[in-house]
């Protein structure tokens, strides 16, 4: 067996994995980066678009912008379709100057990648079996990589790897607390090299389910349905997709669409998700391996990224001052900010998809609502308060 050493070993290669990595390095502090998927596989995936400022910050912090800074696209308002009528959310004037970047999280995974190589740093992609033990007193990884075993004894883990991953499932029960609500349905989404029906984001409420029309560029589009859960992708020709997207869509949009084949085609499950607390002794949860939220919110990343800047940070003052501050605050900070993220996707998705079994009562007041949120200033600067994204 190969023994490494090492200070900080992270398990996951997403994007909470590959900036912890990045912004150690920049601070000097000794890390291998283990992923149990290909790299070609990891850079791959396409996930979320909308970046908040805070997640553009901690980008340039960790010298990794200047992609971002060419191609994303600064956005400084959203629309919202009901009622038969679009209602601009200005983000801009009601946060003081606040935005959100449309940039994807397939680009923000390279870039991270591409500044890793650059720097020669140390990862492992394909590993198997992994393993972590000990997490209460001498963390130790354990895997198998190109048919080598290979043990990594360190200081501390941080959990990067997802929802499936394996760190929290090697939490004992006794120590954790998980939460959950499953929605009764998913998002279809596209992916085609078609300009965005709209120079701004629509999160479209109608009695047909929600829609989002997104975008990745100005010459690629992300758009999204509300299916049942019992939906299955293959049937769902592109010819069908767009079809039922217009359905939902007012009469200009509908005109102005421009539809075309599709790069890719998935159904994502809906779900809200979270574990407390996100530190286990020498171990720590960051990103969708403590939490998930509905994509409503366009929350997922970005709370991934707001777990990564609480961990760093912690990290540093522990390796730097010599300061146990920021790792005994890193759940309890955490989890303050996940929760507020958890309630604004959870609203946003309850406020505009179709549940099959509402009442005509809760649909009206759900309407009611959704009017009051439109109509008063209040209202409106909630959904963007927290849209362009909660201080840290
Ligand atoms: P992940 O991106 O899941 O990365 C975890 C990594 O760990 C993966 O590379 C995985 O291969 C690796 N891993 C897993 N198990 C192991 C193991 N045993 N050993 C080693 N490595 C392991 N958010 C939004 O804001 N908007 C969206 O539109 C949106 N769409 C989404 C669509 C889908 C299908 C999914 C799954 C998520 C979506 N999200 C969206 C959420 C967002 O993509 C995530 O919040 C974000 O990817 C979290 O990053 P992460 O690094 O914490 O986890
Ligand atoms: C996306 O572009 O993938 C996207 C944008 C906003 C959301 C969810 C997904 O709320």
């Amino acid at each position: 067996m190969d023994i490494l050493k090492t200070k900080v070993a992270i398990i996951g290669a997403g994007p909470s994995g590959l900036l912890l990595g990045q912004l150690l390095y920049k601070a000097g502090i000794d890390h291998i980066i283990v992923e149990r998927q290909s790299e070609e596989y990891v850079a791959s995936r396409i996930r979320a678009g909308i970046l908040e400022q805070v997640t553009v910050d901690l980008l340039e912090q960790a010298g990794v912008d200047e992609n971002l800074k060419n191609k994303g696209l600064p956005h400084s308002g959203i629309e919202i379709l009901t009622f038969k009528q679009k209602h601009r959310i200005d983000l801009t004037n009601l946060t003081e100057g606040k935005q959100v970047t449309v940039y994807g999280q397939t680009e923000v995974t390279k870039d991270l990648m591409t500044a890793r190589k650059n720097s020669g740093l140390q990862s492992f992609y394909m590993a198997q079996d992994v393993r972590i033990n000990n997490f209460y007193d001498q963390p130790e990884v354990e895997f198998v990589v190109d048919g080598r075993a290979v043990k990594i004894e360190c200081e501390f883990i941080a959990g990067c790897d997802g929802y499936h991953g394996i760190c929290r499932a090697s939490v004992p029960s006794d120590q954790i607390k998980t939460f959950e609500k499953v929605y009764p349905f998913g998002w279809l989404g596209i992916l085609a090299d078609v300009p965005p029906v709209s120079d701004e984001l629509i999160y479209v409420q109608s009695e047909r389910g929600f829609a989002l029309c997104s975008m990745r560029s100005h010459t690629r589009s992300r758009y999204y349905l509300q299916v049942p859960l019992t939906e299955k992708v293959e049937d769902w020709s592109d010819e069908k997709f767009w079809e039922e997207l217009k359905n939902r869509l007012d009469p200009e949009s509908r005109e102005k669409l421009v539809t075309g084949e599709s790069i890719e085609k998935s159904i994502a499950p809906l779900r809200s998700f979270v574990t407390e607390p996100m530190r286990f002794g020498k171990l720590f949860l960051a990103g969708d391996a403590a939490h998930i939220v509905p994509p409503t919110g366009a929350k997922g990343l970005n709370l991934a990224a707001s777990d990564i800047a609480y961990l760093s940070q912690a990290l540093i003052e522990f390796y730097h001052d010599g300061s146990e501050k920021g790792i005994n605050e890193y759940s309890e900070k955490c989890l303050k900010r996940v929760w507020k993220a958890e309630r604004f996707s959870w609203w946003m998705t309850h406020l505009l998809h179709r549940f099959e079994t509402e009442t005509e009562f809760e649909h009206k007041i759900k309407q009611a609502e959704l009017s009051y949120i439109l109509d008063s200033q209040a209202g409106r600067t909630t959904l963007a308060e927290n849209y362009v994204g909660l201080p840290y």
